[in-house]
Protein backbone atom coordinates (compact mmCIF):
# COMPACT_ATOMS: atom_id res chain seq x y z
CA UNK A 1 0.00 0.00 0.00
CA UNK A 2 1.59 3.37 -0.77
CA UNK A 3 0.92 6.27 0.63
CA UNK A 4 0.45 9.69 -1.02
CA UNK A 5 -0.31 13.22 0.52
CA UNK A 6 -1.31 15.66 -1.95
CA UNK A 7 -0.68 19.48 -0.95
CA UNK A 8 -1.88 22.70 -1.74
CA UNK A 9 -2.20 26.38 -0.14
CA UNK A 10 -5.34 26.24 1.57
CA UNK A 11 -7.17 22.35 1.25
CA UNK A 12 -10.14 23.53 0.01
CA UNK A 13 -9.77 23.68 -3.76
CA UNK A 14 -6.85 22.12 -5.50
CA UNK A 15 -5.65 19.14 -2.97
CA UNK A 16 -9.44 17.63 -2.04
CA UNK A 17 -9.95 17.61 -6.20
CA UNK A 18 -6.36 15.90 -6.51
CA UNK A 19 -7.56 13.60 -3.70
CA UNK A 20 -10.99 12.36 -5.08
CA UNK A 21 -9.48 12.54 -8.69
CA UNK A 22 -6.34 9.79 -7.51
CA UNK A 23 -9.11 7.69 -5.85
CA UNK A 24 -10.59 6.95 -9.01
CA UNK A 25 -7.31 7.34 -11.39
CA UNK A 26 -4.85 5.22 -9.58
CA UNK A 27 -7.73 3.24 -7.29
CA UNK A 28 -8.03 2.79 -3.96
CA UNK A 29 -6.65 -0.72 -3.82
CA UNK A 30 -3.31 -0.26 -3.76
CA UNK A 31 -2.87 3.27 -2.50
CA UNK A 32 -3.68 5.03 0.70
CA UNK A 33 -4.90 9.21 -0.05
CA UNK A 34 -4.99 12.12 1.82
CA UNK A 35 -4.42 15.93 0.70
CA UNK A 36 -3.58 18.88 3.62
CA UNK A 37 -2.69 22.27 3.32
CA UNK A 38 0.62 24.56 3.90
CA UNK A 39 -1.86 27.29 5.25
CA UNK A 40 -4.63 26.38 7.74
CA UNK A 41 -7.02 28.62 7.44
CA UNK A 42 -10.05 26.59 6.38
CA UNK A 43 -9.16 23.31 8.97
CA UNK A 44 -12.56 21.20 9.32
CA UNK A 45 -13.88 22.66 6.39
CA UNK A 46 -15.50 21.15 3.56
CA UNK A 47 -13.67 21.57 0.26
CA UNK A 48 -14.76 24.59 -1.82
CA UNK A 49 -18.24 23.86 -3.06
CA UNK A 50 -16.99 25.10 -6.48
CA UNK A 51 -14.28 22.32 -6.12
CA UNK A 52 -17.46 20.10 -5.14
CA UNK A 53 -19.16 21.15 -8.09
CA UNK A 54 -16.55 20.49 -10.86
CA UNK A 55 -15.69 17.19 -9.32
CA UNK A 56 -19.23 15.81 -8.92
CA UNK A 57 -19.69 16.93 -12.66
CA UNK A 58 -17.00 14.55 -13.42
CA UNK A 59 -18.36 11.41 -11.13
CA UNK A 60 -16.25 12.44 -8.18
CA UNK A 61 -17.84 13.18 -4.76
CA UNK A 62 -15.46 14.96 -2.77
CA UNK A 63 -17.80 16.56 0.07
CA UNK A 64 -16.89 14.30 2.85
CA UNK A 65 -13.44 15.95 3.16
CA UNK A 66 -12.17 18.17 5.71
CA UNK A 67 -9.46 20.82 5.40
CA UNK A 68 -6.19 19.89 7.57
CA UNK A 69 -2.93 21.24 7.78
CA UNK A 70 0.24 19.52 7.09
CA UNK A 71 1.31 17.61 9.95
CA UNK A 72 4.80 17.19 10.87
CA UNK A 73 4.82 13.94 10.96
CA UNK A 74 3.50 14.05 7.39
CA UNK A 75 6.85 13.01 6.04
CA UNK A 76 7.28 9.95 7.65
CA UNK A 77 4.13 8.05 6.88
CA UNK A 78 3.45 9.13 3.55
CA UNK A 79 5.70 7.61 1.07
CA UNK A 80 5.13 10.19 -1.47
CA UNK A 81 4.14 14.34 -0.98
CA UNK A 82 2.82 15.69 -3.76
CA UNK A 83 2.75 19.66 -4.17
CA UNK A 84 0.45 21.62 -6.95
CA UNK A 85 2.53 24.53 -7.45
CA UNK A 86 6.04 25.16 -6.98
CA UNK A 87 5.44 27.35 -3.93
CA UNK A 88 3.99 24.22 -1.85
CA UNK A 89 6.98 22.91 -3.05
CA UNK A 90 8.99 25.33 -1.54
CA UNK A 91 7.11 25.26 1.63
CA UNK A 92 7.01 21.82 2.28
CA UNK A 93 10.92 21.82 1.82
CA UNK A 94 10.75 24.46 4.89
CA UNK A 95 8.54 22.50 7.06
CA UNK A 96 9.66 19.15 6.56
CA UNK A 97 13.76 18.12 6.65
CA UNK A 98 16.30 17.25 4.40
CA UNK A 99 16.16 13.58 4.93
CA UNK A 100 12.48 13.70 3.40
CA UNK A 101 12.67 15.74 0.38
CA UNK A 102 12.89 12.89 -1.80
CA UNK A 103 9.34 12.34 -0.89
CA UNK A 104 8.46 15.81 -1.79
CA UNK A 105 7.25 16.25 -5.31
CA UNK A 106 4.68 18.26 -7.65
CA UNK A 107 2.29 17.09 -9.49
CA UNK A 108 2.60 17.91 -13.29
CA UNK A 109 5.96 20.16 -13.95
CA UNK A 110 3.75 22.91 -14.82
CA UNK A 111 1.79 24.30 -11.41
CA UNK A 112 -1.57 24.28 -11.05
CA UNK A 113 -3.14 27.49 -11.08
CA UNK A 114 -4.97 28.07 -7.95
CA UNK A 115 -8.63 29.07 -8.76
CA UNK A 116 -9.51 29.95 -5.86
CA UNK A 117 -9.49 34.23 -6.29
CA UNK A 118 -10.37 33.73 -10.16
CA UNK A 119 -13.43 33.61 -12.28
CA UNK A 120 -15.08 31.88 -14.67
CA UNK A 121 -13.76 28.51 -15.87
CA UNK A 122 -10.93 28.09 -13.67
CA UNK A 123 -11.91 25.27 -11.31
CA UNK A 124 -12.84 22.98 -14.99
CA UNK A 125 -9.22 24.38 -15.92
CA UNK A 126 -8.08 23.17 -12.68
CA UNK A 127 -9.98 20.23 -13.07
CA UNK A 128 -8.65 19.16 -16.41
CA UNK A 129 -4.85 20.08 -15.30
CA UNK A 130 -4.85 17.81 -12.34
CA UNK A 131 -6.07 14.99 -13.93
CA UNK A 132 -4.34 14.72 -16.95
CA UNK A 133 -1.21 14.94 -14.75
CA UNK A 134 -2.66 12.49 -12.38
CA UNK A 135 -2.97 10.19 -15.38
CA UNK A 136 1.07 10.36 -16.37
CA UNK A 137 1.81 9.91 -12.81
CA UNK A 138 3.80 7.00 -12.41
CA UNK A 139 4.35 5.90 -8.95
P1 LIG B 1 -6.25 25.91 -2.63
O1 LIG B 1 -6.90 27.35 -2.87
O2 LIG B 1 -4.83 26.13 -2.18
O3 LIG B 1 -6.31 25.26 -3.97
O4 LIG B 1 -7.12 25.23 -1.60
C1 LIG B 1 -6.92 28.32 -1.86
C2 LIG B 1 -7.97 28.34 -0.96
C3 LIG B 1 -8.01 29.32 0.01
C4 LIG B 1 -7.02 30.27 0.10
C5 LIG B 1 -5.96 30.24 -0.78
C6 LIG B 1 -5.92 29.26 -1.77
N1 LIG B 1 -7.09 31.27 1.09
O5 LIG B 1 -6.24 32.18 1.06
O6 LIG B 1 -7.98 31.23 1.94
Amino acid sequence: MKKILFVCLGNICRSPAAQGIAENVLGIENFEIDSAGTGSWHIGNPPDSRSIAVCKKHGIDISQQKARPVRIADDEYFDYIIGMDSQNVKDLKNIFPEKNHHKIMMLDQISVADPYFGEGDGFETMFQHIETAMKKLSL
